[in-house]
């Protein structure tokens, strides 16, 4: 009898089972700029790291210097995140701020970066004044990753984020063209489930492609309206249309992923209770993969309870392929656990 309800039991848990594990084998752990988490995001340390704990991506974004050296670096200004208005005060435009192609290589290598002035939320990142680090060229970045993949004996996916590429172009720079030759520099330009570039701006994407013979995997990034808050930044891209079966059938015919924020996949009422706005479930049916971004057990997204319930949300019920996280030893961690 006893025996009967053991069979009972593992016969009702392996009708689950199933679909966790294999979401759990297949969800890919995207080190968003680094281990951001834990330290300044896009140094050196902040790659070790996130190599160290098990991501399968990072993330680099990338700016243009004033002579033309592909940058890892978020914000096309340097205001946030580093120690310009100190080295550099009467360098900002008339604006107010300070923004990364003004600056030569050689003069944004002088200045030291730190954590972001403006984490209200994320008290417990590491201190301002605690280290400084050095900024990165895209060469620099790929540099230490190669190595990465030499010590931690195992390829790192490496996706690509274009930051502003039509304010580049409108301030004289071709993006495009000097990331499109970074790749083939260094035999990246081949589609490859290791290598993926994504952007916010949609004419970007297809002109990677078209103009400048791109093949790598492309992706489509989305973000609600209401999160494009911060001045200097614009994307020219209707994403509530996007989103619809039409747009998504066009972001198809040029990308093979959508990098959706936390906020687009999901609605609640109140906090706990989540309900699937099934953006996820659609952009599947439609061929495309879906790479949500940023999980942050410091900043979790509104309604979740906690980071498990984000992470069981986005794994188990969403399936996505991937998503970014400032926090990847607990993104793997957690993937462990469902195995
Ligand atoms: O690339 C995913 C995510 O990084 C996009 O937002 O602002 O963190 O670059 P952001
Ligand atoms: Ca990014």
């Amino acid at each position: 009898m006893k025996c009967k309800k053991c069979v009972m039991f593992l016969k009702f848990i392996s009708f689950f089972l199933p679909s966790w594990t294999s979401a759990a084998k297949s969800t890919q752990v995207i080190a968003h700029r680094g281990a951001a988490g834990y330290i300044v995001e896009h140094t050196a340390p902040a790659l070790a790291m996130a190599a160290a704990m098990g991501a399968d991506f990072i993330e680099p974004d990338v700016v243009v210097s004033k002579d033309g050296v592909l940058m890892v670096f978020h914000d096309i200004v340097l205001d946030h995140t580093c120690d310009v208005a100190k080295k550099f005060l009467h360098r900002k435009r008339n604006d107010g701020k300070y923004y990364v192609m003004d600056f030569t290589y050689a003069e944004l290598k002088s200045l030291r970066v730190h954590e972001r002035f403006a984490h209200t939320e994320m008290k417990k990142r590491f201190p301002q004044d605690a280290a400084q680090f050095e900024m990165l060229s895209l060469e620099e970045w790929l540099g230490i990753v190669k190595g990465l993949e030499v010590s931690v004996q195992r390829p790192l996916g490496k996706i690509f984020e274009l930051k502003e590429p039509k304010f580049h172009r409108q301030h004289g720079y071709d993006m495009l063209a000097l990331f499109a030759d970074f790749l083939r520099k260094h035999n990246l330009n081949h589609v490859s489930p290791q290598i993926y570039v994504e952007c916010f701006e949609p004419t970007a994407l297809v002109e990677l492609a078209q103009v400048h013979g791109v093949v790598a995997n492309l992706v489509q990034l989305m973000s609600l309206a209401s999160e494009w808050h911060q001045p200097g930044q614009s994307s020219p891209a209707d994403y509530t249309w996007m989103q619809t079966d039409e747009g998504l059938r066009s972001v198809k015919s040029y990308a093979m992923a959508i990098a959706p924020s936390l906020a687009m996949l999901y609605e609640h009422k109140e906090v706990g209770t989540i309900i699937s706005r099934e953006l996820s479930s659609r952009a599947r049916k439609h061929g495309l993969k879906v790479f949500p971004y940023t999980v942050r057990k410091d900043a979790l997204p509104q309604g979740f309870q906690d980071l498990e319930q984000i992470h069981r949300f986005l794994v188990v019920d969403e399936k996505v392929d991937g998503f970014f996280t400032d926090f990847p030893d607990l993104a793997v961690a957690y993937l462990a656990r469902l195995k």
